[in-house]
């Protein structure tokens, strides 16, 4: 009886740490964004991000953006955001068609389509 309360134990014991950094990398994906962005209206030293999603690219009237001198003809869908959150540098070059576009916003390297994900969804209920 002992024994079988200790494996109990150290089972939830096991669980609870894996529980831990699943919480931890979770909060890290989109963690990362406030250091530039508000989850609201409110601009920081990017656009705030609230409404952000299916919204035209450089549309809010409060924030002076650099990206849109080469181009603006797109919405903030899954796949645009997916691109501009991996590597947002490249993806200006890509989505304004110019080589020569350049972005205020410093890659993020998030890749991973998971990560992706977990931003996403914070931005759709933002
Ligand atoms: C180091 C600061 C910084 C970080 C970190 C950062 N951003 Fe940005 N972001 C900016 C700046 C600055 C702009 C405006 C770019 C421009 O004008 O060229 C921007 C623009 C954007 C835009 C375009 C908004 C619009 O209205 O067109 C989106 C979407 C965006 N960021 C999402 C994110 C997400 C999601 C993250 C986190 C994964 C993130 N950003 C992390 C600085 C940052």
């Amino acid at each position: 009886m002992k024994k079988v309360l200790m494996i109990a134990a150290s089972a939830a014991f096991v669980l609870g740490i894996s529980g831990l950094t699943a919480t931890d990398s979770n909060a890290a994906a989109w963690s990362k964004c406030k250091a530039c962005h508000n989850f609201t209206a409110k601009k920081k030293v990017g656009p705030g991000l609230a409404g952000v999603f299916g919204r035209k690219a450089g549309a809010d009237p409060k924030f002076k953006y650099k990206y849109t001198k080469y181009g603006s003809d797109w919405s903030w869908d899954e796949a645009h955001l997916k691109k501009w959150m991996c590597n947002s540098k490249k993806a200006i070059k890509e989505f304004t068609g110019n080589k020569k576009a350049k972005t205020k916003m410093p890659a993020q390297k998030i890749c991973d389509p998971a990560k992706q994900d977990e931003v996403i969804a914070k931005l759709k209920a933002s």
